[in-house]
């Protein structure tokens, strides 16, 4: 069978995935655990289980949605969920998901109407779970497949993945939900499919995310960052140069992305749709066929990079600074600029309206300056890697890219916060290579690449450059230091276990 067209793995024992030694130890002990809690909760044995990971960001923040490449690796750190189908004659047609955690995360139950609609006000920890029930029967109908009517399910789960870590917690739990869901009806599809759908599962939160963290978490290879690209779906494997490793530190700064989505991230995502009609008005095209056809920055960089080739450079840029003003423009400058009302380009979109009613100004020079420089950094940072400079040279050249995606994530973007600013500093003066936040950013964690030899010196002197104070102030318990900041090798993909 063709690569592209491999189905997720299923296993009947948890080595392929977790490896040996402490790791294998580990693993098993929480499916241990959570198969008891299951006994203890459901009266009965899970029938199968799904794990998908969490993921790190190298670099290529916040361009998915436009169309662009990304690199990212899987984490250790996975989210396991337990499932157990009713029988159709069963009396209970309702959705039970519990959290081994279950003094922080309470029992949720809901209908098993896969059209129910998600609460988004009321916003619940298993509302993800939902997500994967509602998009696994959207695409199985799609499909024109029929898993007959509804039936009970008994959900638990076990996440490792820090939430809120701009380390794709939500993915690993959206993921791993789908996949049980599709493992209990004994269903299975080529990884790219399922990574392409759970991603539209996940908007079902309210978020317009686009696809890296769901396809990572469902393509990942052990030993391998993914280039990741769009439309269609594709990863391609990127081995790491010996001699660095990727260390990962949480800011302890909260990033909340489904509830802040109207002035965070769903507002960087208009920002980029109304920059990419603006420009294709200004590079010729009638209005009304840029509001209808012009949907991300990617959509128009062949016609900015016509405009800069007339310049005499291949440079996107040259565009942007030709035809976005520095300063923000407000709602009725872009309006005349599209010559239409902005609510009425947005009507599909309840998501892009609670936008629009939140925001005050956009900033389309600063954020189409971040997309197209950051879209370029990835294919440098990939090139790189395979070029034939020595290892070291390597790695100096791939630290440097991540400073420069930080800092256009930070001034261009303004996707960082205060904690992640310091906590960069901080590794760059601990002697990272590089360093930069990951993931949606507004909290959440940085990533460093480090010398392999210092990576003990480092983490030491992060905690005490930036942890010790945090732990005086009880921010944090002194004994899980190791959860907020610990080095990372590419980890396995998604998986189902049936033993
Ligand atoms: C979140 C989204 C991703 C991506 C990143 C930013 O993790 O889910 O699709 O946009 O933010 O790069």
């Amino acid at each position: 069978m063709a690569e592209v067209d491999e189905v997720v793995p299923i296993f009947g024992s948890l080595k392929p995935v977790y490896g040996e030694g402490s790791l294998l130890d580990e693993a098993q002990f929480r499916y241990d655990n959570l198969k008891a809690k299951f006994i203890e909760l459901y009266g009965t044995e899970p029938d199968v289980y799904a794990r998908a990971p969490g993921r790190v960001n190298l670099i290529g923040e916040h361009i998915d949605y436009e169309g662009y490449s990304v690199l990212p690796m899987a984490i250790r750190q996975d989210t396991i969920v337990a499932i157990h189908k009713r029988n159709s004659n069963e009396e209970r047609k309702i959705l039970q998901i519990a959290n081994v955690q279950s003094e922080k995360y309470e029992l949720c139950t809901y209908s098993a109407d896969p059209d129910q609609d998600i609460d988004l006000k009321n916003h619940k920890w298993a509302n993800y779970f939902l997500c994967g029930y509602k998009g696994f029967h959207e695409y199985i109908r799609s499909k024109g497949m029929d898993v007959g009517a509804p039936v009970g399910l008994d959900i638990l789960v076990d996440g490792t993945v820090p939430t809120g870590s701009g380390l794709s917690s939500s993915a690993a739990f959206v993921c791993s939900s789908t996949i049980a869901i599709m493992a209990a009806f004994n269903i299975n599809f080529p990884k790219k499919e399922v990574a392409q759908f759970t991603c539209e599962c996940e908007r079902h939160i309210g978020t317009q995310s686009g696809g890296m963290d769901q396809a990572i978490s469902v393509m990942a290879k052990p030993g391998f960052a993914e280039l990741i690209d769009f439309n269609p779906i594709k990863a391609s494997d990127v081995q790491l140069p010996d001699g660095g490793t990727f260390v990962i530190a949480n800011s302890l700064a909260e990033s909340q992305k489904a509830v802040t989505a109207a002035t965070n991230y769903n507002n960087r995502v208009v920002e980029c749709r109304l920059a990419a009609i603006v420009l294709a008005i200004k590079l010729g095209m009638q209005a009304h066929e840029a509001v209808s056809k012009v949907k991300t920055l990617s959509d128009v960089e062949g016609l900015c990079v016509s405009f800069a080739a007339d310049h005499g450079s291949s440079d996107a840029l040259v565009a942007v600074k030709e035809f976005l003003n520095e300063e923000p423009y407000t709602k009725e400058e872009i309006e005349k600029i599209i010559e239409e009302n902005l609510e009425s380009i947005m009507a599909g979109s309840p998501t892009s309206l609670a936008v629009l009613a939140a925001a005050t100004h956009f900033k389309l020079f600063q954020r189409a300056s971040h997309v197209y420089s950051e879209a370029k950094r990835v294919h440098l940072f990939r090139e790189t890697v395979m070029s034939n400079l020595s290892d070291d040279e390597v790695l100096e050249r791939l630290g440097e890219l991540m400073d420069e995606s930080h800092y256009s994530c930070s001034t261009l973007y303004e996707c960082s916060c205060p904690e992640l600013e310091e906590l960069v500093k901080v590794c760059r003066d601990s002697k990272a290579l590089g360093a930069r936040l990951t993931g949606a950013g507004w909290g959440g964690c940085a990533v460093a690449l480090v010398k392999e030899n210092i990576v003990p010196s480092f983490i030491l002197n992060l905690k005490e450059a930036f942890y010790q104070s945090r732990i005086e102030k009880g921010v944090i318990n002194h004994n899980d230091l190791g959860l907020y900041v610990f080095a990372s090798k590419p980890s396995s993909g998604a998986a189902i276990f049936k033993f």
